[in-house]
């Protein structure tokens, strides 16, 4: 590694919330990129484990439950297991896989806790807190919805803001109402610990932004932000009655944060895979930790655990926390709740054997700089055109024309000619290539990598072509195809991190071991006589466009339903005097015409017979509505609107429409015939 002060690497990887499935947001965020970060370690032969777990504590699990009338323990043996089972299934390769209602991990929270206590880190405060009288229950975080302060937005929770990102104390919402009840809450006293950040922001000041000035733009921006506008106190306990209990007398009833005990669960998890040295790990300075989470994550991983390390002492704190940005799905944001996601588990049962795919096409569009978007049709773009066309036709060529030429046996190379002297120079700049870049956390750019050396391969071929040049020198022949099966052979090591499934095949196919990173851009991988496989098997196979179309038409019904599920009539307007109602001249006329306005992609103009003198009403409605469907029809109009110029056109009036629950505009008109011009009363 560039950096040499490490002798090993310890990998966190954020716990996911066992409330449901894994998606492709969180795999995309937080898995894929560490475990190609792990891999490729591992691949250099450096000590470096992997650590990852569900989050099972917290208010999310407990409303899922009640919710399911099931309990929070069946919810997140249920989700847990299938997290866990997923993950493996598209190769996350962790180390360890636990859970936060662990019995180690039970005993390492509480014993962080008790050690914070003794040491009399904590502030101890009573206040006042929501509580709802008829449910019987305090308020804590997700249990009480109201409107943020910050923004407005009327569906804020108790612990943030999903629509300004601003996090929250559940007695700053305005108008708060129970999630369990509906009810407007009280307020009663109650007695919780708290974290004094304030205490720690000068030494997290150092830390960061004197001493980590190399972390990504948005890491280091967001810390800043939350250090210049001040930390502080936090509450670590809640009152609720599933968690870990806190360990104090006096404290009957409350559990700890799940924000304090989720982060002690990469230590706990460390303890249950190495009992013995898991110390090395956590407090020895030669060791890096590196924690991988999704930017919603900064604040704790950053500022709030580190300040709970330092606080208790002896721990490291991370070199770097490399978090993402989010992944939308077609355009819209990832949404549990909403069910608009692609599901892990889901995707792996409707396209087996495709895990290298997913794994593709969410690195090489990873959100490391900024939002991303995830849609089928990339999807299926970037495997056609990249992995199959590519990736997997270098790899197949090389493999069919050993075997054509050469009965599968891996020929010598003769003299070497400026073409094969320029590919085996360029070769050879691959491993420190793509390494440095993974080292960096830039993994979109060492996939870029990674299929520039396939396409050095494809270009290769090209420029050579050995299928002409052996109908008059099969040594030039054995030469270029042994350069190719090198480049070949390079390929299934660099692959390792990227693409476990598919370098795992062409290993197999090349009858090769697992080869180690520095194998990248070697020339000699495959030795004279070295018999590779005589049934070649394509790597990647296409994604048909029915796969796509079926993918795009769950999206297409859950957006129905929830469409219908969150359909809500507005609320009544206030009443209006008769008499100003009757001020409104309304009228059915007929269309006689009607035709788009240039340059304007809603409007459409409609010539109206009003038994008058007949009108022009220019109309958003050009989104719903072809120009033809609508002459001959009758609709309602109001008559007496002051005229106004729209794209140069005179509107005399509007029509009007009903507006569906997807934000479709219907016109409306009389149910039977009437005369042009009659009053609508
Ligand atoms: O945001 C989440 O999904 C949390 N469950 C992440 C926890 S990360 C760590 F602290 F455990
Ligand atoms: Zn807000």
């Amino acid at each position: 590694m560039e950096n040499k002060k490490f002798k090993r690497t310890l990998v966190t990887t954020a716990l996911p919330y066992a409330n449901g499935p894994v998606h492709i947001g969180h795999l995309a965020g937080v898995y894929v990129p560490a475990d190609i970060y792990t891999r490729y370690l591992r691949s250099r032969g450096e000590d470096v484990i992997m650590i990852g777990g569900s989050d099972e504590h917290g208010v999310p699990i407990t409303i899922k439950a009640q919710k399911e009338g099931v309990t929070p323990q069946d919810i997140v043996d249920r989700y847990h297991s299938l997290i866990k089972e997923s993950m493996e299934g598209l190769g996350i390769s962790f180390d360890v896989y636990s859970r936060t209602t662990s019995e180690m991990h039970r005993q390492t929270a509480t014993e962080f806790f008790r050690t914070l206590y003794d040491k009399g880190e904590f502030i101890e405060k009573t206040t006042t807190q929501l509580y709802d009288e008829q449910a019987d229950q305090w308020l804590a975080d997700r249990y009480v919805t109201g409107t943020c302060p910050h923004c407005g937005n009327a569906g804020a929770y108790g612990d943030q803001c999903e629509k300004c990102g601003t996090s929250l104390n559940a007695t700053d919402l305005i108008d708060p109402h129970s999630a369990i009840t509906g009810n407007v809450p009280v307020l009663r006293e109650t007695k919780h610990w708290y974290m004094p950040l304030d205490k720690w922001e000068p030494a997290l000041r150092e830390w960061i932004l004197e001493g980590h000035k190399e972390w990504r733009a948005n890491v280091y921006g967001q810390c800043k932000s939350w250090l210049d506008e001040h930390l502080q106190p936090r509450a670590v306990t809640r009152d609720l009655n599933w968690g870990i209990p806190v360990p104090i007398e006096g404290a009957e009833g409350k559990v700890l944060y799940v924000w304090f005990d989720a982060p002690i669960g990469y230590i706990s998890n460390t303890k249950e895979l190495l009992p013995d040295t898991w110390e090395q790990y956590w407090k020895s300075p030669d060791t890096r930790i590196i924690n991988f989470i999704g930017k919603d994550n900064i604040v704790f991983h950053c500022l709030i655990f580190p300040a709970m390390l330092m606080a208790h002492g002896g721990y490291q704190l991370p070199e770097n926390v490399p978090a993402n940005e989010f992944l939308n799905l077609e355009g819209e944001k990832i949404s549990t709740s909403r069910n608009w996601a692609v599901w892990l588990n889901e995707y792996l049962a409707d396209f087996p054997g495709k895990q290298d795919v997913l794994r593709y096409v969410l690195t090489a569009n990873a959100p490391e700089t900024k939002d991303n978007d995830f849609t089928w049709d990339d999807f299926q773009a970037r495997n056609n055109n990249e992995l199959v066309a590519v990736l997997g036709n270098f790899v197949n060529r090389t493999l069919v024309l050993t075997n054509k030429y050469f009965g599968g046996e891996t020929p010598s190379r003769g003299e070497l000619l400026d073409v094969d002297r320029a590919a085996l120079d360029e070769l050879a700049g691959y491993g420190e290539r793509i390494g440095s870049q993974i080292e960096g956390f830039h993994f979109r750019e060492a996939l870029k990598e990674l299929m520039n050396l396939a396409r050095l391969g494809n270009k290769y071929l090209a420029d050579t072509e050995p299928w002409k040049v052996a109908k008059t020198d099969m040594s030039r022949v054995a030469t270029i195809i042994n350069i190719s099966l090198q480049i070949t052979a390079g390929l299934a090591a660099a692959m390792e991190p990227f693409l476990p499934f598919g370098a795992d095949k062409l290993r197999a196919m090349l009858n090769i071991d697992k080869p180690a990173w520095d194998a990248v851009g070697r020339d000699d991988l495959l030795a004279v006589g070295h018999r590779v496989t005589d049934a070649p098997e394509i790597l990647y196979s296409k994604v048909e466009d029915a796969e796509i179309e079926a993918q795009k038409a769950r999206l297409e019904r859950i957006k129905q339903e929830n469409i219908v599920a969150l359909w809500k009539p507005a609320p009544q307007a206030a009443d209006v005097p008769f008499d100003d109602f009757a001020k409104l001249d309304l009228r059915v006329g007929t269309v006689t015409a009607c035709q788009r306005v240039k340059k304007a992609d809603k409007l459409l103009q409609l010539t109206i017979d009003d038994g008058l003198q007949g009108r022009t009403i220019v109309s958003g409605i050009a989104r719903y509505y072809e120009p033809e469907e609508l002459v001959g029809k009758q609709l309602c109009f109001i008559a007496n609107l002051p005229p106004r110029t729209l794209r140069g056109i005179v509107s005399q009036g509007m029509i009007l429409s009903a507006e569906d629950a997807d934000g479709r505009l219907i016109v409306v008109g009389p149910t039977g015939s009437v005369r042009p011009g009659a009053s609508v009363k």
